[in-house]
């Protein structure tokens, strides 16, 4: 593995120490579909214990620097200029129904911009990880974005509106009217951090989603960056607050489809 630098290898380590648990949990799940309490509970355990190792190791390394993680909140909240921030299983959804499309997200934030990030699917034993200025990199190899500049090409990714959201915004056939797009373009996998990595390796060529949180994107945001892809946030919101509204692309396609998705007008 090419990690540049040691912080890199922290994130790895702490990354790869809290995997061998979800793999042990996942191998759980398909037993825990068919009992009747479900996995539920057993999912928000194993959540927070993949968390709790990734934290631990992480504030081995540097107790002082700051954290946001999504089940525990906030470590060293006056910490504004070094912070770790973590989605411990992205693709809870998945997850819970034995899918193997998950993943663990850790990025790195200094001075308000994420500089570097991994991401890792411990089931397909698949990692994508960047540093700023360093290029991004799929398990050993460099990865780089598509080139293809016409949507009716592409393929392209999206997820939501969640369960709770009264937002009717990501209804596939609602961009299709609008769109010459047909639905062999659009696909749903349900990992926000593994679609922004797969169109930095050129598996998409783009990806959007509304109301999403700064932890489901921080890693990917610098992994796609790195690779060539461009990241735009909608308003509202933006990089730094908690809901973004994200189109991310190869860049070639991204004014084309934000034309699209203006076109439904969001909402
Ligand atoms: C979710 C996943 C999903 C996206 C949701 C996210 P979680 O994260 O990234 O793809 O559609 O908006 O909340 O809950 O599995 O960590
Ligand atoms: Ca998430
Ligand atoms: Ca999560």
């Amino acid at each position: 593995m090419r990690l540049n630098s040691p912080r890199m290898t922290v994130i790895y380590n702490a990354c790869m120490k809290a995997s061998k648990s979800l793999i042990r949990d996942f191998g759980e799940i398909e037993k825990l579909q068919v009992s009747s309490k479900g996995p539920a509970d057993f999912v928000t355990a194993a959540d927070k214990r993949t968390e709790q190792i990734i934290i631990e190791e992480l504030l081995k390394a540097h107790p002082d620097y700051g954290i946001l993680s999504e089940e525990i909140g906030e470590i060293n909240k006056e910490n504004k200029d070094h912070r770790w921030i973590i989605d411990p299983i992205d693709g809870t959804l998945n997850f819970l129904n034995g899918i193997p499309h998950f993943a663990i997200s850790i990025g790195y934030e200094e001075k308000g911009e994420i500089v570097c990030g991994l991401i890792f699917d411990p089931i397909k034993n698949e990692i994508f990880f960047a540093e700023k200025g360093s290029g991004a990199f799929f398990n050993n190899s460099r990865i780089r974005v598509t080139k293809k500049n016409k949507l009716i090409n592409s393929i392209l990714v999206t997820g939501g509106p969640k369960f709770n959201s009264p937002r009717k915004n990501n209804i596939f056939q609602e961009y299709i009217k609008v769109s010459n797009l047909t639905e062999a373009n659009i696909r749903k996998f349900g990992s926000a951090a593994l679609n922004l990595s797969y169109v930095a390796a050129g598996r998409f060529d783009a990806y959007w989603e509304w109301e999403l949180n700064l932890w489901d994107i921080a890693a990917g945001m610098v992994i796609l960056r790195e690779a060539g892809g461009y990241i735009e946030f909608m308003e509202p919101g933006s990089s730094s607050s908690f809901k973004c509204n994200v189109i991310a692309s190869n860049s070639s396609i991204h004014e084309e489809l934000k034309g699209v998705l203006a076109k439904k007008n969001i909402e």
